[in-house]
Order: structure tokens, then sequence, then C-alpha cells
């Protein structure tokens, strides 16, 4: 097993690999990761031997991340001349999902341990490049080309962020590029703050730190950027199309409870 020194919010990055890589193992999966499914093997080679070690009761983060790529892929065919910023990457392998062009340059950025052990696990690429820092700590845009368009993803990250580093990075990252989109989730504000009762953070010792009741609004913190639009995610057809009958009954449980269907939104923003 590789070792891993992981702290606080960086461990959040676990269930949701192990999600991905569970999804390939459905017979019609969602995401279709197997180089998830190879990373998760190599972190935990037992991490589907355990007592529910199967459970696609995490499939949602199948769809999430879809839904990333699906809106990734149209931009770059649009923009093959794109810069992609993929923040809070954790041990994702969207580039290698999606493979762009060399026409792309894309960087993976994440805290400095997480990049770490990404490049224990994860083979380097041409026009792809690592970068080890907090997100809210800007000087990392120094190190990336301007003048291009650019793709901000960011899967999972955006609740962590308190509002003030959020908004400084999201206008920053508008300042800096002559064009571009920024997809990513938010979460209501009741989400926020019931997150520190949510076991699997608590476990971790992280929480949420920013909720969002209309997410459409934060198009008004830069006169450029412009709401887009929101996909589907708990509810999402294709979750309920190939989730397997025991998980489908408990998402579709889950969505009777008031709000839970808005629980998280993947939203997109254009400038
Ligand atoms: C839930 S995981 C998601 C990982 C990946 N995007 C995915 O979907 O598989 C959240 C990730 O955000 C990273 N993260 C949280 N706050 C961050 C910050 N301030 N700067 C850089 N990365 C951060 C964590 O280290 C972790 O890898």
């Amino acid at each position: 097993m590789e070792e891993t020194e992981l702290r606080g919010v960086q461990q959040t990055l676990g269930p949701v690999l192990r999600a991905k890589a569970l999804d390939n193992r459905l017979p019609d999966p969602i995401l279709g990761d197997r180089h998830a499914e190879q990373v998760m093997r190599r972190l935990d080679p037992d991490y589907d031997r355990r007592r529910s070690g199967r459970s696609q009761v995490g499939l949602v983060a199948a769809v999430r991340a879809k839904a990333h790529d699906d809106w990734a892929r149209a931009f770059l065919a649009e923009h093959p001349d794109a810069v992609v910023l993929h923040l809070g990457c954790g041990l994702d392998t969207r580039v290698q999902r999606i493979d762009p062009p060399a026409t792309v340059d894309w960087f993976d950025l994440d805290y400095p341990d997480v990049v770490e052990l990404r490049r224990r696990l994860l083979p380097p690429r041409e026009h792809h490049t690592l970068i080890g820092s907090s997100v809210t700590d800007l000087t990392w845009l120094d190190s990336v080309p301007r003048g291009r368009p650019v793709l901000m993803i960011a899967e999972g990250l955006v609740p962590y962020l308190a509002e003030p580093d959020l908004r400084t990075l999201l206008t920053g990252i508008v300042d800096a590029f002559p064009t571009g989109r920024l997809q990513f989730e938010t979460v209501p504000v009741w989400t926020r703050r019931s997150s520190k009762w949510d076991p699997t953070l608590r476990k971790y010792g992280a929480r949420f730190h920013s909720g969002f009741d209309d997410p459409a609004a934060l198009a008004d913190w830069h006169p450029r950027m412009e709401y887009v639009d929101e996909v589907p995610m708990y509810d999402a057809p294709e979750l309920m199309a190939k989730a397997p009958a025991n998980v489908r009954r408990m998402y579709r449980l889950l969505n009777l409870v008031p709000g839970m269907k808005r629980s998280m939104r993947i939203v997109r923003f254009r400038f």
C-alpha cells in the first residue's frame, strides 16, 4: 500500500476516488474510469474486500465527475488552445479521461502533500503541470500562461473555501484571462451549516465554509461573469438508469426529503 500523509480536508479525496473506482466495476458504468480503479488499488489494495467495500452508495460522485467531463470536452472542442485549471484535483484522473490535444495546457492543483502523492501514483504527461499550493494563495496564477481561453474546473472544492477566498479566486481568474468558463459545485446555506454534523467530514476534521441558496447570483461578483446553467446531480437520469436497484431506491427516497435534490448543485459560468 502507498503511504499517505494526508490531513484534514485533503482526506476527502479518498471517498470520491473510491466511488469512481467502484463505478468502473458496474456492468454499465456512469464514468467508466479505469485509471481511478488502478490508483485506488495502489492506495489501498483491499479497498473492495472489506465489509460494504463494494457498496455503490457514493455513486453520485461519478455523476458529478461525468457532468464536469462532458462540459470540459465541449469547451475544449471549441477552444483547442485553452488553458485548463483543474483546482482541488485530488487524485482525480480527468486529464487521462479527457486526453486533451497537445494544444491544451492542463494544470492540476492541490495542496503540496496531495500533489506529491499524485506524482507517485500517476505518470507525467506532456503539456500537463502539477502545482502544489493552496488554491487561495493566488501566486500560483503567475505560473500559468495568460492571453488564452481558460477552463476552470473545481470538482468537490468550492464548499470547502470561505466565501471571501472563493470570491478572490473567481474574480482573480476572470481578471487574468480574456475569456473562459468556470465550472464547480456549490451547496446551499443549510448544507454548509449541517456539514459540521456530516459523519465523513467529522472523521476528517473538515467542514464546508461557504454556501449559496442562489448560486447564479455569484455572477454579480464580476461585471464580466455570466451564469450559464446547472445540471442535475442526485436526480440525474443516468444515476436512476445505471445505479443498482438498492442504491436507486436510496437516492429516490433521499430525493423526497425537502431540499435534498439540490443539496449540491453543479453550475457553470462564462466570461
Ligand atoms: C472532495 S476532494 C475532491 C478531489 C477531486 N476534485 C475529485 O473530485 O476527485 C477535495 C479536494 O480539494 C482539495 N482542497 C481543499 N481545499 C483546498 C485548498 N484551499 N487548496 C487546494 N486544494 C484544496 C483537497 O485537498 C482535496 O483533494
